[in-house]
């Protein structure tokens, strides 16, 4: 039988496959290269950048609960420029198609981003709007289809043509509404979920259990949720969607195309197996053979509720 077909199509991008990375657990996509070579999967999205290095939060940073992972890296970065300068040239290099995972404090700074990014050859960009808006009182932008629609807006104009991505927030009463605002101001697709805002706490010292205080979390323990939005946003928009959020097997990532997900991004998955998004993709071609399917068409969006 022929080997399935499983490109992907984000917009403008064709991709190979549909299994991609999620920003901050792929570093900045060479970091794992022995166990997973960036260049076999649908595309790499690399950690979140900032327009200067963000050193983030005191340890510790990370910590596990049942069916999950709490985090709080509080988006330390390299910067956008050590990026474009240092760390992007060698992973084109090795052939890896990549997306650059940006956040600003401001539609500006998100627009400056894109700006610096625009002449790159980097393949798109992925703009996470769970970042705090200082100047709205802290509470993320993606909670507010305007702020949304103001951020894409800026990366559109400043980011001279290349294809971008939304990704957004879980914690919102209508992402469906969060979503059209971004498919109205451009994006190529949409991307979710982010982690969901939590708080993990250690009783014998009497504090959070992570130095940030606050955290997000991620892994299984998201995922019904995920599911639940991704299909929202499949059913209102005309764009594709990416979606992410406890994928740790092949069958995860089906049930979210079987949502209506275009592709998929592997996160927490990746920590405890850095092979994970291989292992994911090699079992997706795996299930088309013993379905007997030539590609994923066949099940994207079929499911019925
Ligand atoms: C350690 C860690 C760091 C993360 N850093 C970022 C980031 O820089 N930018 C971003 O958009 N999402 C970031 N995320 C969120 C993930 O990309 C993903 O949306 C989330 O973890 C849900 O997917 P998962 O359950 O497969 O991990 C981070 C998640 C983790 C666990």
């Amino acid at each position: 039988m022929k080997e399935p077909d499983l490109t992907a199509r984000l917009g403008p991008l064709t991709l190979k496959n549909p299994v991609l990375t999620a920003s901050g657990t792929f570093g900045y996509g060479l970091e794992l290269k022995d166990f997973c070579p960036p260049a076999a999967l649908g595309a790499v999205i690399v950690k979140g950048l900032s327009l200067s290095p963000w050193p983030g939060n005191p340890g510790p940073r990370m910590f596990e609960v049942p069916g999950g992972l709490m985090n709080s890296i509080g988006l330390e970065n390299m910067g956008v420029e050590a990026f474009v300068t240092r760390a992007l040239p060698p992973l084109l290099a090795a052939g890896a198609t990549v997306g650059v995972n940006i956040l600003g404090r401001s539609p500006e700074e998100y627009g400056r981003l894109a700006a610096r990014l625009a002449g790159t050859e980097a393949h798109f960009l992925e703009v996470n709007v769970s970042c705090p808006n200082v100047a709205k009182g802290g509470a993320a932008f993606g909670g507010d289809p305007r702020a949304v629609d103001e951020i894409s807006r800026a990366v559109r104009e400043m980011g001279g043509g290349k294809p971008f991505l939304v990704k957004l927030t879980p914690l919102v009463s209508d992402i469906a509404a969060v979503a059209a605002a971004a498919e109205g101001a451009g994006a190529a697709a949409v991307s979710l979920i982010n982690t969901l805002p939590g708080l993990a706490v250690d009783l014998a010292r009497r504090r959070p259990r992570l130095g940030g205080g606050l955290g997000g979390l991620s892994g299984p323990a998201v995922k019904p949720l995920a599911l639940r939005q991704v299909w929202l946003c499949a059913q209102a928009l005309k764009i594709p969607v990416v979606g992410l959020g406890g994928i740790m097997t092949a069958e995860d990532a089906l049930e979210f195309i079987l949502a209506g997900a275009e592709a998929v991004e592997v996160g927490t998955a990746t920590l405890i197996d850095p092979r994970a998004p291989l292992t994911i993709l090699e079992g997706l071609k795996d299930w088309l053979r013993r379905e007997g399917l030539p590609n994923l068409g066949q099940i994207r969006g079929a499911l019925r509720i």
